[in-house]
This record gives C-alpha cells, structure tokens and sequence, in this order.
C-alpha cells in the first residue's frame, strides 16, 4: 500500500553497508544523522506517529550504492523519536541486507537495491524542495516530497526530477529536517 505523504531525503554520503558506529553517524556513516533527524520529523507528532506517512532514505555512499531503507509509518514499530535508536534499525537492515535484493530488518523498515529513478517510477507523483522553486504549493496527496541531506540534488538527480514542480519553503536554506516540519505543518493546515 502507498502512503499519501511520501519523503525521499537524497543520502548523498550516506554508508551502505553496516561499516559505521552508531557514536559516529556524523563522520564513519556519512552524514547518516541528518537522514536520521529527517526520519523522526517526517514520522512523528508528540506522542505517536503519523501512520499517513512513508520515509525513504536513498543511501548513495560507499561501498555498494544505492540502497534505499524504507520506513512504513502504517506498519512501522520499534521506532523512537532520537537518532540513535532510528540510525540502530537502519544498521540491523544493513546487516541483514548483504547481498539481497531486499529484506525487512524489523516491522515495517525494509531496505531495497533501488536507485532514484526506481523508486519514483514505484511512488506518487514527486515534487523537489528547492529553494529556488517555482510555487510556494504542495499538489493534493498522494504525492512524494524530494529533498537533499546537507547537500543539494546532484545534476543526475535532478534529471531524474526534471518533470517534478519546485516548491521553495521560502528563500533561505534550511535543515532539511525543519524543511520536512514545514512541509507536514502546510499540508496539515489545507
Ligand atoms: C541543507 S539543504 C542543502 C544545502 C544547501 N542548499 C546549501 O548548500 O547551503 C537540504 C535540502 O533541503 C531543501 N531545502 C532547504 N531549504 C529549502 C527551502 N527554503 N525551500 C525548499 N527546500 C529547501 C533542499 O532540497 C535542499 O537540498
């Protein structure tokens, strides 16, 4: 089943393969907590999760991209608000994963070989956060929201999402875990 809220965050360092210590998601696994802070704003209210909600980390660093872990907030447990208990789940997949195609490391977290242009073709009509954007407006759900770690789409990811509108969240750039609260907190207030 597809979810009505979609985020694809653009790993673009992060590690694929277990190689990493969870006191070291920052340097060892590649900006690995940056992905993990996305996941706890795009998953979470206070007190529980938005069972509306998917997040997709496409892991694109070494030594075997991509390998995009997906979490299913219809079905997801185990997961907890901080990034270190959500970074541990991702880490068991990476363990599981080996040389599959694909494997659930835990309730409702899977990790698949995709890349990018995969994952879109299997997903809701995509739109790109860029600070640049075109519209200000999020298309009606369902629909998957893009959006770079601490570095912007690559020239070959945004070829990918050449056809996708631009929604700019304002001109500044910022976090790409607060980009994921904005864009929650406007698709909650239509
Ligand atoms: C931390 S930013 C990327 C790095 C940043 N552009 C820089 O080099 O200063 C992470 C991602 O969040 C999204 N983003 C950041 N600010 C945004 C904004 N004001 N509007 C829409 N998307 C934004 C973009 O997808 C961006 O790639």
């Amino acid at each position: 089943m597809v979810a009505d809220r979609n985020f694809v965050i653009l790993g673009h360092r992060a590690h694929t393969a277990p190689d990493w210590k969870l006191d070291d998601l920052c340097g060892g696994g590649g900006r690995l907590d940056v992905l993990m802070r996305c996941v706890t704003a795009a998953m979470w209210v206070s007190h529980g999760l938005r069972r509306d909600t998917d997040a997709w980390l496409l892991l694109s660093g070494p030594p075997a991209p991509p390998v995009a872990v997906h979490f299913c907030g219809a079905s997801v447990r185990y997961l907890n608000p901080d990034e270190r208990s959500t970074a541990a789940l991702v880490r068991n997949g990476l363990v599981k994963l080996r040389n599959r195609a694909s494997v659930e490391a835990s309730p409702g977290v899977t990790l698949h070989r995709v890349g990018l242009e995969e994952l879109l073709a299997r997903l809701p009509p995509a739109v790109l956060l860029d600070e640049t954007g075109d519209t200000t407006e999020f298309p009606a759900a369902p629909l998957t929201i893009v959006l770079g770690d601490d570095r912007d789409p690559t020239g070959e990811e945004r070829a990918a999402l050449a056809s996708a509108p631009r929604v700019q969240l304002g001109d500044r750039s910022l976090l790409s875990s607060a980009c994921i609260t904005l864009a929650h907190h406007q698709m909650d207030s239509v």
